[in-house]
């Protein structure tokens, strides 16, 4: 399995559009890709055509350890070949990193 991190501090600089085009032009040539978005702006589901109210759980979902939930309650199958972790509540998320961070 390869991974690819897409990642700067800088916002507007592509991020989200080299995510996107990345995961759909692989998953075009046959490759199985799952696209992880860690960007609280969400915007890979915005890209990719999906609203929230087609999902329930998200990443932050699964890293909050108050409630025990299954990898496979937060990805959607988007395209052939093309699965998306989505993103929300980055404040929340950070709150958790932070607070684990101090344990
Ligand atoms: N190669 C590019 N050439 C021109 N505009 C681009 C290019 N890549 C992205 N953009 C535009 O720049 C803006 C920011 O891109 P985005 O992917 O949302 O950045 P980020 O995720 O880093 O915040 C968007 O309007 C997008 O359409
Ligand atoms: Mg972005």
């Amino acid at each position: 399995m390869k991974k690819i991190a897409v990642l700067n501090n800088k916002g507007g600089v592509g991020k989200s559009t080299v995510s996107v085009q990345i995961s759909h032009g692989l998953a075009k040539l046959g490759f199985k890709v799952i696209l992880i978005d860690l960007d609280g702006q969400n915007d890979s589901s915005l890209f990719l055509g999906v609203s929230s109210s087609e999902y329930k759980k998200t990443f932050y979902d699964l890293i909050d350890k108050r409630n025990k939930i299954d990898l496979n309650d937060c990805i959607l199958n988007v395209r052939e070949n093309l699965d998306l972790l989505p993103n929300s509540n980055i404040e929340e998320i950070n709150a958790e990193f932070y607070r684990e961070s101090r344990i």
